[in-house]
């Protein structure tokens, strides 16, 4: 079905569209009007397979009843309740329902509406649970290069991507950065954990006796490194960050706004990687992505920590008006059900071996130099075309969606990320449409 003329808008310029190329999109938009299921619908009529679960967070896919429902039940009933000093009764069963998949050791959550103030909330959290134990000399953090954490100044501040960072002024002090983990020499066309690069968790030992380990707050990373093109952690690292974090009593943030709710095969990477973070941040396919929401999961020990002094006093001075909104909440609860009754996230860890294989059958296809995949989670990486890095990717991410697939691209690198109800046949479509891409640019 054509869009209705009268669905256009007649002029595309207020709208500064966040991470876009603004003027190249309002020169030829590229509208979705409607989604279901595996699938979107564009304004001038076309089917476009979800590769990429929106961006990343469509786990259970598109216009799932019970979550409509769910988020019309509760518009009608409780459409919002003031978030500090008052709560809802959704609220306390969407926390305990988190916990109940949380990796063992995780007890309390903190609502927040996008991963953004996540990992700005559990940074804070981190300087501020240190300070009330008399730890108040640990303001340093650390985080990785390449590591994307939300665009807000904490989140810049600890990432890593430059373009991300580098007209933003100073951003906060007192940050250090891990090296990235990508090694294409040794480790490039991997499946799964690649085998080289734990050694590069050393790097923490480095920071820490630069600065005195008992300087350091927290570590952020995410466990697999999302959006600045798919890097999966080498066999070994995690676990090695956890132990120097141990050492010098630094608290362990894992970033799992991609990876949480199921994207690696468990709810949380930390599940799939056997290494238990004090915190966890999320948002994403927490609501599949249909309403705004976001988490900070931590430990008993640091919010134990909080719960001192007279009781009429607020404990933590943080929170946002839109945190627990009854909506979102609503929204998370269908959501969480429905990972739950449809078993979607043994489905992934299921379909992975078959999504690897099938992303590993483009290895030889033209531009290609590097493929890497964990769970169902890929990424293809394309040699830039010299002197304009990104501009194969941006085209090659062009094509596909005239081609019917919706990918991401982040530099010269295509991520793909399909909706955990995805089956055989829509991965042996991705790769055909993409594969078909590829070999006619
Ligand atoms: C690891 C990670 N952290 C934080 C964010 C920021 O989330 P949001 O865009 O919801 O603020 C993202 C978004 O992709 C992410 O991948």
């Amino acid at each position: 079905m054509a869009l209705d003329q009268q669905q256009w808008p007649n002029d595309l310029s207020a709208f500064w569209m966040p991470f876009t190329a603004n003027r190249q999109f309002k020169k030829s938009p590229r509208m979705f009007v409607s989604a279901d299921g595996m699938f979107y619908r564009t304004s001038d009529g076309r089917d476009v397979l979800d590769g990429s679960a929106g961006l990343w967070c469509c786990n259970a896919g598109h216009n799932r009843p019970k979550i409509v429902e769910a988020i019309q039940q509760q518009v009608a009933e409780l459409d919002y309740a003031p978030a500090f000093q008052i709560s809802h009764p959704k609220s306390f069963q969407l926390a305990n329902q988190i916990i109940d998949i949380a990796p063992e050791g995780i007890d309390h959550v903190f609502f927040t509406n996008s991963g953004s103030e996540s990992v700005d909330s559990a940074l804070k959290i981190a300087i501020a649970y240190h300070r009330a134990r008399g730890e108040g000399q640990r303001t340093r953090l650390v985080g990785r290069e390449r590591g994307y954490h939300g665009v807000n100044f904490g989140g810049i501040s600890v990432g890593g991507i430059v373009n991300n960072r580098r007209v933003f002024g100073s951003l906060l002090t007192g940050v250090d950065h891990l090296r990235h983990t990508h090694l294409p020499d040794r480790n490039a066309f991997s499946r799964g954990c690649p085998q080289h690069g734990a050694e590069l968790a050393e790097d923490l030992e480095r920071i820490a006796a630069l600065h005195g380990g008992e300087t350091i707050a927290a570590v952020i990373i995410e466990p697999v490194a999302g959006s600045t093109g798919v890097l999966v952690p080498p066999v070994g690292y995690l676990e090695r960050i956890r132990e120097i974090c141990d050492k010098h009593g630094i608290l362990l943030i894992f970033d799992e706004v991609i990876t949480g709710f199921g994207r690696l095969g468990e709810p949380f990477a930390a599940q799939r990687f056997g290494v238990s973070p004090d915190m966890i941040t999320c948002a994403k396919g927490l609501t599949s992505g249909v309403i705004p929401m976001g988490a900070v999961l931590s430990s008993a020990k640091i919010h134990d920590a909080f719960m001192t002094g007279p009781e009429y006093l607020i404990e933590l001075f943080h929170g946002y008006t839109y945190s627990a909104n009854p909506v979102a909440c609503a929204a998370g609860i269908a959501t969480l059900e429905i990972y739950r009754e449809e078993g979607l996230f043994e489905k992934a860890k299921a379909l992975a071996p078959y999504w690897e294989d099938a992303l590993h059958s483009l290895r030889d296809h033209p531009g290609v130099i590097d493929i890497r995949n964990i769970g169902m989670v890929g990424a293809v990486e394309l040699e830039p075309f010299e002197g304009a890095p990104t501009k194969r990717g941006f085209e090659t991410f062009l094509n596909s969606y005239e081609a019917g697939l919706l990918t991401r691209v982040t530099g010269d690198v295509i991520a793909l990320s399909p909706p955990l109800i995805a089956e055989r046949s829509h991965i042996d479509q991705i790769i055909g449409i993409f594969g078909g891409v590829l070999r006619s640019a």
